[in-house]
């Protein structure tokens, strides 16, 4: 690959640094004025290569992270804070000024994004636009949920008025792959649920979240979000050690997951809703429409560089096709553009992590040591900033790209001739999200199918792996997720089914009515949300 300079259009310019000087805590954008660290784009604003600088964070210690659970928790404050017991409507009000505010940001964000994490500009618009309408379901199915609760029940003599309740104070980190989206699919059902939250944001993607920390502060009330800056160990560890935290909200790989759960003194306590890594795998059957499955296998390896949970990082042919699947595959995978993500067209970006290309170069290394071959022309052309997706095969369980999620363009290939086969091997692998499925013949499919959904939680029928629509579950076996994630199911999981129940007699049901009446509980309310 040449030099991948080319003049970036001024609307895209880093003329001004963002300088986050604040955190926020307790309702208050706190000043900061101890060391910070420097955020950089591996993508260069110069013709000679070097990495531009977008702006500072704080480095946050141990006491300010202290101090943003001590908010968390009081504002919670056992159950009676303003926020837990606030009228459904009126938390739903508060969500609404946020995300009007919010969408007031979007040329702002995108551009981050595209800096930040390299994300191309219909990629990272959709990921904000995304997020957007995902408040608004959010809204709407919280809207339903209170709707579908406005009532009694009774069985066997005894009245119930059954809601969901918040769970407490949530710790959220979000991922670098989708730093807003993913990391807001936490944040917000946890938030309107009636939690507070103590939110970090990602190492690469936290710039971004700088247009919004007015917003957060305007638009909910002292203590029930927290944003606060600063390495995991130093900040996320000494919080999970308090005890006070009741959910691990968290979207990454399961070794930090597993290395914070272990800090909470009190594991029954604490509540996971974990998206963690995954190796989804395609399986191209005999009769499988080749051009789909290509196209298909195309967008699923390479889209965001492979740097998606949902990405496919293995691909299992069927020999009788591997050889054209092969050579017109690569052939696709070459003829993708790398380009700056602003540019027309560029499929193919920088990498936001300055040694992933190293790692990726260390992975074909090990590949092709143990028999593979890179088929494609392109494959593992470096510059400073990229490596061309190198397409390997035949690739075998010894090696390191089999064994590892490469989360990264890097694209293995291993040809089949029993369907055991694959089925074997995800079987055997630590991971279990989705699968691919590429095929025709019902008879074969039909036993397939059965098979595939024990195995993962997403069977994806001539089409690559996604996490949307958002609407769907999200979920994983294995090490790949801890709880199911999607509008609806996320309000689930950050909240508990918990209930007044009174005997059917006279007394509790006067009791009952003039609650009802007086409009004097929020919890206690047949109130419909129109
Ligand atoms: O990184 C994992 C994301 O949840 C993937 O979402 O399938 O929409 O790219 P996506």
């Amino acid at each position: 690959m040449t030099s991948t300079f080319v003049d970036i259009p001024e609307q895209f310019q880093i003329k001004k640094l963002v300088d986050q000087n604040t955190y926020l805590v307790d309702g208050a954008l706190i000043p900061w004025r101890g060391d910070t660290s420097k955020v950089y784009s591996t993508i260069s604003s110069t013709e000679d290569y070097q990495p531009t600088l977008l702006g500072t964070i704080p480095i946050l210690g141990k006491k300010e992270a202290i101090k943003a659970l001590d908010a968390a928790v009081s504002a919670y404050d056992k159950g009676q804070g303003l926020w837990p017991t606030m009228k459904v409507v009126d938390r739903i009000a508060c969500m609404e000024k946020f995300v009007v505010q919010m969408k007031t940001k979007r040329e702002e964000i995108v551009k981050l994004l595209m800096w930040e994490i390299g994300k191309n500009l219909a990629d990272s618009e959709k990921e904000f636009d995304r997020t957007v309408e995902y408040i608004y379901d959010t809204i709407e199915d919280y809207t339903q949920m209170d709707r579908d609760s406005a009532k009694f029940v009774k069985s066997s003599g005894v009245n119930a008025h059954i809601r969901r309740g918040p769970l407490g104070v949530v710790l959220c980190l979000g991922p670098y792959n989708y730093p807003l989206n993913e990391t807001f699919a936490l944040l917000i059902p946890a938030l309107i649920m009636g939690n507070t939250v103590i939110f970090k944001p990602a190492k690469h993607g936290v710039l971004l979240i700088s247009p919004l920390l007015e917003a957060f502060k305007d638009s909910f009330p002292k203590g029930v979000v927290n944003i606060i800056y600063g390495r995991g160990r130093t900040v996320a560890a000494p919080i999970m050690q308090t005890g006070k935290i009741d959910v691990l909200a968290l979207i990454g790989n399961s070794k930090s997951a597993n290395a914070l759960q272990t800090q909470h003194p009190k594991s029954n306590r604490l509540r996971l809703v974990l998206g963690l890594e995954a190796k989804n795998p395609a399986i191209v059957l005999p009769d499988a429409d080749l051009d789909l499955a290509i196209d298909e296998c195309i967008a699923g390896t390479t889209s965001f560089n492979g740097q998606r949970c949902t990405a496919l990082k293995v691909l299992y042919v069927h020999e009788d096709i591997i050889e054209e699947f092969n050579k017109r595959f690569s052939a696709k995978v070459d003829a993708l553009k790398f380009g700056n993500p602003w540019e027309a067209g560029a499929k193919l970006t920088p990498l936001p992590e300055p040694d992933k290309p190293a790692y990726i170069q260390d992975l074909i290394d090990d590949a092709t040591e143990k028999g593979a071959n890179v088929i494609n022309t392109k494959g593992g052309e470096t510059t400073e900033n990229y490596i061309f997706p190198a397409v390997l095969y035949p690739v075998t369980k010894d090696m390191r790209v089999f064994q590892e999620e490469q989360f990264g363009p890097v694209i293995p290939v291993i040809s089949f001739s029993d369907i055991e086969k694959p089925l074997d091997d995800m079987a055997e692998s630590n991971y279990g999200q989705q699968v691919s499925l590429f095929g025709k013949d019902i008879n074969t499919l039909a036993p397939l199918i059965d098979t595939l959904v024990n195995l993962v939680c997403r069977v994806n029928l001539n089409s690559s792996c996604q996490r949307g629509p958002d609407v769907y579950p999200f979920t994983g076996r294995k090490d790949s997720a801890v709880g199911t994630l999607s509008v609806h199911d996320a309000l689930r999981s950050f909240s508990i089914r918990t209930f007044v129940a009174s005997k059917d007699n006279d007394y509790n049901n006067a009791i009952l009515k003039d609650l009802l009446d007086s409009r004097a509980s929020n919890f206690v309310s047949t109130d419909y949300i129109l």
